[in-house]
């Protein structure tokens, strides 16, 4: 694991981060996730992601991510994959991949000027990363191997999709029961899933702009 430069420590140019944007952990159970935030602490679900390919490191894995947002507009977050044991932090390649606290930085640029400010201090990274809502970068706490990111919105209402985040939520868990109950192999069929949806989402992207979703600002 490489060290930080020490010749270059002090406060960087761009500050120091400005906010919680979100803190990620895996999750062997999305449901039961979701009706305690949401129910017990009071935190709304308000956005979610649904993918089968991990853009930041490429890793082939049908999820299903989500955000509680606190009063102030952080958000905590949760992954759900298949095949999850239970409360094994180290037990399955998705902790290593999912589990991470990301800082928010105020602009595109700014995500750019901490990458360059990283590598500089000896820090490898990954990206920047372009998930349309959100721009990224990926690096690991050299000295506890926690894995961070510092991400910019580019779209204002990524926190604030609850109708959408209740529909993939609903949609996530009836196709991850159906296989099950009907005994298909659950893997196979969240990623038929994610595939149907995705070329949805492209025929729309193709058709013209759709005011419910709006595009990143690049
Ligand atoms: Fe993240």
């Amino acid at each position: 694991m490489s060290q930080p430069n020490a010749t270059l420590s002090g406060p960087p140019a761009q500050g120091r981060p400005k906010m919680l944007n979100h803190l990620a952990y895996v999750t062997h159970d999305v449901e039961g996730t979701v009706d305690f935030y949401t129910q017990v602490m009071g935190m709304p679900m308000v956005s979610t992601v649904i993918g089968s390919r991990v853009p930041s490191t490429g890793d082939d894995f049908p999820y299903f991510h989500v955000f509680f947002r606190l009063d102030d507009g952080s958000t905590l977050a949760f992954f759900e994959a298949p095949g999850l044991p239970r409360a094994n932090p180290k037990g399955h390649p998705a902790y290593d991949i999912f589990d991470h606290l990301a800082f928010e930085a105020d602009k595109p640029e700014d995500i750019h000027a901490w990458a360059a400010w990283l590598l500089q201090n000896g820090v490898e990274i990954t990206g920047p990363t372009d998930h349309g809502i959100i721009l990224s970068i990926y690096f690991r706490d050299p000295v506890n191997d926690i894995r961070l990111e510092i991400t910019c919105p580019l779209v204002e209402d990524w926190n604030a999709r609850e109708d959408a985040a209740a529909r993939d939520l609903r949609d996530w868990v009836e196709v991850k029961n159906s296989a099950a109950e009907t005994g298909q192999d659950v893997s196979e069929a969240l990623l038929k899933f994610i595939a149907a949806r995705d070329a949805e989402q492209h025929d729309r992207a193709v058709e013209g702009p759709d005011d419910s979703l709006p595009r990143a600002s690049r």
